[in-house]
C-alpha cells in the first residue's frame, strides 16, 4: 500500500484501463483482474469503459470497501458545474457508490495540448474540493500536471492534490515533477509504465530480466516501486495481468542507478491517455 497525505490507503500496483474497449474486454479484463489480486482499477470517463469496470466489479461480488477505483474528469471540462456534473457522469457509469480518487485528467485539453487553462483549473480544483468534501470522493487529485500546473491549484485553494498521474517508465522519470510531488507528499502514479509496451523488446532491459529471473515489465513495474512511483499496467491478457502483480524480488542499487541513466528507450512524447 502506498498512503496518500490524508492517510487514505492505496495499494500498490494498479491496473490500468487506458484502450481496453468497453464491453466484453473491459469487462473481461477487469475480472482477470480481480481474480489475479489486484484491488485497485485505473479508469477515465474519456476511456468510455466506466461502465464496464464498474458492472465487473460489482458482479466479482468484492466488498466495496476492498477495491480502490480511480476516474478522471474529461481534460476539455474546466468549470466548477462541468466538473461537478461530470463527477456525477463517472459516479452512475461506475455504479459503486463512491469514487476512491478523482483525477483532473489533464491540465489541457488532449485536442490542444499545452493551452493555457489555469483559471479553468483552479476552477475544476475547487469542485474537486467540494466533492471531497462530500466524501463522494476518498481522494482527489491531477494527472499530467507540470509544476506550475501544481502549484497554481494549489496557491489559489490552499489544497494541494494528492496525487498526481504521469506518463512514467525508465528513461522517462520527469525529475522535475517527480521532485516537486516527493518534496510535498504527493504520490505519483505511472501510466504506461511499460511505455505502451515499448520498453518489452529493449535488448538492455532483456538482459536485466534475465539477471533476475524475471520479464522485462516485472523490472519495469520493480522500478517504479522502488522508487515509490504506483505502477498502472494495462494488459489484456489474463496471464500478463497476473505476471505484473509479481514483483517480489529487489533491484539491487547498482542496477536501479543504470535504469536511472538510461534514456531514448521508449518515446517520451505526451500520448493520449
Ligand atoms: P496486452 O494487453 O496484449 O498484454 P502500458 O501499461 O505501459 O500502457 O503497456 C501496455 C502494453 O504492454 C499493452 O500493449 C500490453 O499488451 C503490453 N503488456 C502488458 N503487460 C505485458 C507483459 N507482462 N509482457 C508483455 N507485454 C505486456
Amino acid at each position: 500500500m502506498f498512503r496518500l497525505y490524508n492517510g487514505v490507503e492505496i495499494p500498490e500496483t494498479g491496473f490500468g484501463t487506458w484502450q481496453i474497449k468497453a464491453g466484453g474486454e473491459a469487462y473481461n479484463s477487469t475480472i482477470s483482474a480481480l481474480e489475479a489480486g489486484y484491488r485497485h482499477i485505473d479508469t477515465a470517463y474519456a476511456y468510455e469503459n466506466e461502465e464496464s469496470v464498474g458492472k465487473a466489479v460489482r458482479d466479482f461480488g468484492i466488498k466495496r470497501e476492498d477495491v480502490f477505483i480511480t476516474t478522471k474528469l474529461p481534460s476539455h471540462i474546466k468549470s466548477y458545474d462541468g466538473a461537478m456534473e461530470y463527477f456525477d457522469k463517472s459516479n452512475k457509469n461506475l455504479g459503486l457508490d463512491y469514487i476512491d480518487l478523482y483525477l483532473i485528467h489533464a491540465p489541457w485539453p488532449w485536442s490542444n495540448i499545452g493551452q493555457e487553462c489555469t483559471e479553468g483549473n483552479i476552477e475544476a480544483w475547487k469542485a474537486f474540493i467540494e466533492i471531497y468534501r462530500q466524501k463522494k470522493a476518498r481522494a482527489i487529485g491531477v494527472s499530467n500536471f507540470l509544476v506550475k500546473d501544481m502549484k497554481a491549484v494549489s496557491d489559489a485553494t490552499g489544497a494541494q492534490p494528492m496525487v498526481n498521474q504521469i506518463r512514467y517508465f525508465i528513461g522517462n522519470t520527469q525529475p522535475e515533477i517527480t521532485g516537486y510531488c516527493k518534496q510535498n507528499g504527493i504520490l505519483v502514479e505511472a501510466y504506461s509504465p511499460l511505455a505502451t509496451g515499448e520498453l518489452i523488446g529493449n535488448e538492455t532491459l532483456k538482459k536485466l530480466a534475465v539477471k533476475y529471473g524475471v520479464s522485462v515489465a516485472q523490472i519495469c513495474l520493480k522500478y517504479c516501486l522502488q522508487n515509490g512511483v504506483l505502477p498502472l499496467p494495462k494488459s489484456t491478457n489474463a496471464d500478463r495481468i497476473k505476471a505484473n502483480l509479481k514483483t517480489d524480488f529487489t533491484i539491487s542499487s547498482e542496477d536501479m542507478s543504470y535504469l536511472d541513466g538510461l534514456s531514448g528507450v521508449g518515446s517520451v512524447k505526451f500520448l493520449r491517455s
